[in-house]
């Protein structure tokens, strides 16, 4: 078997995580060897960035730093775990990636948007497939927020931020259908995990 990039995308609280437990589960199940992460993050030093991104801070970046940040994060995580996994032909599967930038840093600045396009060009690696969970921002705010960490950042952004993070989220899968399946999250999870293998079996079978 050939290595997979699987990324999950969505609006905080849409149920990823739930969705890449049960998948991880599948393919320990199946003896598919895989590696499961999440950006911000996946190493020591890409996690130290996500701290100082997702707490609140005192440091009033500009979008356009924040993003630079992002993008150091990734670059380290791609290097060091995701490039190294496919070379050994393992699947991985990423919470989040690329388009969670293009969606939450790149719908505030368009500035910030080419300066992650030019990176992501030296970062030189793309999902084989993307999940994004589409979900009504009011139900999947409320999940998030009561997750009680000191990560909320964006949720702490209230209800009007996370409607455009949708309808951004979803103008991007609409240009990239080949690559990225939008499933709707407001289903149980059990149904929603069995269109996700689905597409799956298409790729590795
Ligand atoms: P995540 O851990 O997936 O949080 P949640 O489970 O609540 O969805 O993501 C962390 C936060 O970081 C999330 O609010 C989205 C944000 N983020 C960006 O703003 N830009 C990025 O490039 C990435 C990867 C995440």
């Amino acid at each position: 078997m050939k290595g997979l990039f699987i990324s999950f995308e969505g609006i905080d609280g849409c149920g990823k995580s739930t969705q890449i437990d049960i998948l991880s589960k599948h393919f320990t199940k199946k003896k598919k060897p895989f590696v499961k992460t999440e950006e911000p993050g996946g190493t020591k030093g890409s996690n130290e960035i996500r701290k100082i991104l997702l707490k609140e801070n005192n440091f009033k970046w500009s979008v356009e730093t924040e993003t630079l940040l992002f993008m150091a994060a990734r670059n380290d995580h791609v290097e060091k775990v995701i490039k190294p996994a496919i070379k050994e032909n393992k699947i991985v599967i990423c919470d989040r990636f690329m388009d969670s930038t293009l969606v939450y840093q790149g719908m505030r600045s368009s500035k910030a948007k080419t300066l992650s396009l030019s990176l992501f060009k030296l970062i030189a690696i793309n999902p084989d497939i993307t999940f994004l969970i589409d979900m009504d921002p009011e139900i999947a705010l409320n999940r998030a927020l009561s997750r009680q960490t000191d990560e909320d950042r964006f949720e702490n952004y209230g209800i009007n931020f996370q409607y455009k993070l949708r309808k951004n989220f979803l103008d991007i899968a609409n240009k990239h259908t080949e690559r990225i399946k939008i499933i709707n999250g407001d289903q149980n999870p059990e149904t929603i995990a069995s269109q996700i293998i689905e597409n799956i079996n298409e790729l590795i079978q």
